[in-house]
């Protein structure tokens, strides 16, 4: 069966950059924060032999804004720009986020997964993108990230989604994975107690369930996450426009990393990944293109205590 399709428009290019080499690099260091393009940052790793066994993106979402740090804000002493999601067209941004695919796919172990945040306005075109960049049989899992939030006006539903679509580098491999698990739901406790459940067979076939001594460690983990926004006032708060949850991403690096092992964040903003990965004792490199991102992020590592070195992509 034929399963490869491709996006396509007028002009379409693909995805090839002159290549592009870091100064220099502690392969030691636990967390790099490193100034540039992160298409060319990821290939230029990928040219050193530097693996990753995650690599998480969380790019602009084409939403055609600035994105500015609040200006009440002290932690980002006030309104400044931190990044731009403008684009002339719809094929420009696509064309950004394919050099991302390839960066990313250069750089991982085989082992590895790529996990890029998104949400419904290019979430589709991205999933295509990411199935021509990774190749048959890598994609992974969609996660759906739900959040609630002061209700937008507007004759619509409410949007309370991101997407997370997560592949992996070489699908003959066997992923990182650590299972995890959710609470059982109210309607399991009730009917089946706090137990382990057995399945019972009767002449080969799936006859019933029996609950045993064994306490359940809860359901194994879904790709549906409620996981709460950063509030206004949240402590964990940067300033810095778009900052994801720290619970999200040390979710992702807890079920998808061993400790030791590499992190890459090639958007990193406000170096929420870093942090995750900190304190799960794991590496991590984030790049960015933004003087606020690297101001703030290197503010909040060094506030945890976290040890930082610093590179730059150089032409
Ligand atoms: C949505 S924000 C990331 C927020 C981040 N996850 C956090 O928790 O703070 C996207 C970031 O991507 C950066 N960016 C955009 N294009 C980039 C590129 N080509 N290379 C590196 N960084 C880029 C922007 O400067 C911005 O900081």
């Amino acid at each position: 069966m034929e399963r490869r399709v491709s996006l396509t428009w007028p002009g379409r290019a693909r995805a090839t950059r002159p290549p592009r080499s870091l100064g220099a690099l502690d392969r030691t260091a636990p967390l790099t924060l490193v100034r540039g393009d992160g298409a060319d940052a990821m290939g230029a790793l990928a040219a050193r032999g530097v693996r990753a066994a995650l690599v998480y993106l969380d790019p602009p979402f084409f939403t055609g804004r600035v994105h500015r740090t609040n200006a009440r804000d002290r932690r980002a002493s006030g309104a400044r720009d931190a990044f731009s999601d403008e684009w002339r067209d719809l094929p420009e941004y696509l064309e950004q986020i394919e050099s991302l695919l390839v960066g990313a796919r250069s750089v991982l172990a085989p082992e590895g997964s790529l996990v890029l945040h998104t949400d419904p306005r290019a979430g589709h075109y991205l999933r295509v993108l990411g199935d021509e960049v990774f190749g048959d049989g890598a994609f992974a899992s969609e996660i759906v990230w739900r959040y609630r939030r002061w209700p937008a006006k507007t004759r619509n539903f409410q949007r309370l989604h991101d997407l997370l679509l997560r592949f992996v580098r070489d699908p003959s491999a066997t992923p990182r994975f650590h299972q995890r698990h959710e609470p059982l739901a109210a309607s399991t406790l009730r009917h089946w107690g706090a137990g382990k459940q057995q399945a019972l067979f009767a002449d080969g076939r799936r006859a019933r369930s029996s609950t045993t001594e064994e306490p359940s460690p809860g359901a194994p983990l879904g790709d549906v996450w409620e996981i709460s926004i950063i509030a206004p006032s949240g402590r964990e708060r940067t300033g810095y426009p778009t900052q994801k949850p720290l619970a999200l991403l040390e979710r992702l690096v807890d079920t998808l990393t061993d400790p030791g092992d590499l992190v890459v964040d090639a958007t990193m903003g406000s170096g929420t990944t870093l942090l995750a990965a900190w304190r799960l004792g794991r590496r991590a490199i984030g790049v960015d293109t933004s003087d606020v991102a690297h101001e703030l992020a290197a503010r909040r590592l060094a506030g945890a205590g976290a040890p930082i070195a610093t590179a730059e992509v150089q032409a």
